[in-house]
């Protein structure tokens, strides 16, 4: 094509495409269907800490308790704001810390240490049709892409059946509970609302 219609047809293209470049993708999925590392997630929405919650899934009764923090990506918490749902591709991520006592100026009360796992959960009907359209993950500590855990893994269960909202568990995060109440989506089975 002559160099002049080239540049009409840029132009042309610039002017079809939005002002605005979408946003970037918060995760990504391998060629081989598994689930890169979510590496900014430090940069999402917080929305709780939990210390020693024993319901797993890396509860050591004999251990000292640790702490989770739970985030989700920001146009995902946005949209719950507005609908009290989850929208399609809304992705959570539990990091879970050891707890430590004694540090710097500190002698009592726990503050939080190291990670200990990171665990991740996914909303996409289409991909993960076969587990009512959620992925749980969990990653190792060099981070290396990670298979959607199977059907058969406790973590399914227990979210779908104990989860406030949907699969999650929106009774555990505070500025999201009376959201959940006022839209009306809690569902009426789960405890602790
Ligand atoms: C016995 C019940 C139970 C099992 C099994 C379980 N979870 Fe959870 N999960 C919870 C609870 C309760 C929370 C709320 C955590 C908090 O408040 O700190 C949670 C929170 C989460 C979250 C944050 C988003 C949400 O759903 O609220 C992720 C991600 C997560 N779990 C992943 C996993 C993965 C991966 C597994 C399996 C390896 C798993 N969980 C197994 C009970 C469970």
């Amino acid at each position: 094509m002559p160099h002049h219609r080239h540049f009409a047809a840029l132009l042309l293209l610039a002017q079809l495409l939005p002002a605005q470049p979408p946003a970037a993708p918060h995760f990504e999925f391998t060629a081989n269907q598994r689930l890169a590392f979510p590496g900014n997630y430090r940069e999402w929405i917080f929305l709780s800490a939990g210390r020693g919650m024993t319901y797993g899934p890396t509860a050591d009764p004999h251990g000292p308790p640790q702490f989770d923090n739970v985030f989700v990506n920001p146009s995902a918490y946005r949209h719950f704001v507005k609908t009290g749902r989850w929208p399609e591709q809304a992705i959570f991520v539990l990091e879970i810390r050891e707890a430590k006592s004694e540090g710097s100026i500190n002698k009592g009360g726990e503050f939080q240490g190291a990670v200990t796992a990171i665990e991740v959960l996914v909303k996409d009907p289409k991909r993960f049709a076969a587990t009512s359209g959620w992925g749980f993950f969990e990653f190792d500590k060099k981070q290396q892409p990670a298979a959607q855990l199977p059907k058969t893994a406790t973590c399914y269960a227990c979210h779908a059946q104990n989860g406030a909202v949907e699969h999650t568990f929106v009774q555990f995060y505070p500025t999201l509970l009376p959201i959940a109440s006022a839209k009306n989506t809690l569902k009426s089975a789960a405890p602790g609302h």
